[in-house]
């Protein structure tokens, strides 16, 4: 595991950006997970900079995300295929065919189309490099406090704390969304490279609970520590309740100065 403490919310999505187009670089083929979210906004706002400035390419790179919310059209402002156009896909050169979302206006068969879309990561050839982010609560895609450690993608009741969360980008007396798809654990156990963002000070109790606690359903992000390959790019005030500090730091030289394409 790899922590890496940044100042502030920009220098995050400047590190991981540069993570992510060091991958597509060594593999123009990358097969990438995606999350939506706030923390997510820098990263893809440096991506698209550095594919108008920098020609990074994404003609053959493949995206799969992490989840939508369920009962809600693609065209509406606040799902997540809305979001990704706007912040991602639109400033950035790749096909439509090479972009995966999960369908949010589905209105049954949940599970067959849930194993589709499990289907579908693994045609591709799994998951090479997965970007997360974390709620509040600890949630990495919606697998909310007490979702299983092994499950997959499949629908999933939000927790009142996520609805509450979230409701503030939905209009005022507008229905939230009580559900989503969004892929499992177990799911996200098998992407090859994990990127778990978070900035901010209501983020640090669930970081230093994701880091350091013991692995626990109550905070589905711990569920990490069992990966081997995973990276959390996290700014000051996220990292504020670490109690590791020194030791992530010396690791972080280590890295730099043996392994300088971790982090490039
Ligand atoms: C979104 C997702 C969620 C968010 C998390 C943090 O695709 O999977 O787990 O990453 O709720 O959201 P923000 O970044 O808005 O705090």
């Amino acid at each position: 595991m790899l922590v890496v403490l940044e100042r502030d919310t920009e220098q995050v999505g400047l590190q991981a950006a540069k993570i992510v187009a060091g991958a597509i670089r060594r593999n123009s083929s990358l097969r990438l997970g995606l999350a939506t979210g706030s923390t997510m906004i820098g990263v893809y706002r440096e991506l698209v900079r550095r594919h108008r400035e920098e020609g990074l390419d994404f003609s053959r790179v493949v995206t799969f995300n992490l989840d939508e919310y369920l009962g809600v059209a693609s065209t509406h402002p606040q799902s997540f295929h809305h979001f990704m156009q706007e912040h991602l896909f639109a400033g950035v050169n790749i096909p439509r065919a090479n972009i995966h979302i999960p369908d949010g206006t589905l209105t049954g068969n949940y599970d067959a189309y849930c194993e589709q879309y499990e289907q579908a990561i693994r045609d591709a050839g799994g998951i090479d490099l997965q970007l997360l982010g974390i709620g509040r609560n600890g949630h990495i895609g919606f697998n909310e406090p007490m979702s299983s450690l092994g499950s997959r993608t499949r629908m999933k009741e939000l927790s009142a704390e996520t609805i509450a969360d979230n409701r503030k980008s939905f209009a005022p007396g507008e229905e939230m969304p009580q559900c989503a798809i969004t892929m499992g654990i177990g799911t996200i156990l098998e992407t090859r490279r994990i990127l778990l963002l978070a900035t901010g000070a209501a983020k640090a109790d669930a970081i230093a609970k994701s880091i350091e606690g013991p692995v626990a359903a109550s905070v589905t992000a711990s569920a990490l520590q069992l990966h081997r390959d995973v990276t959390f790019i996290i700014d000051e005030e996220a990292g504020s309740l670490l109690t590791h500090k020194p030791y992530y730091a010396h690791v972080l030289k280590m890295t730099r100065s043996l392994m300088p394409e971790r982090l490039s």
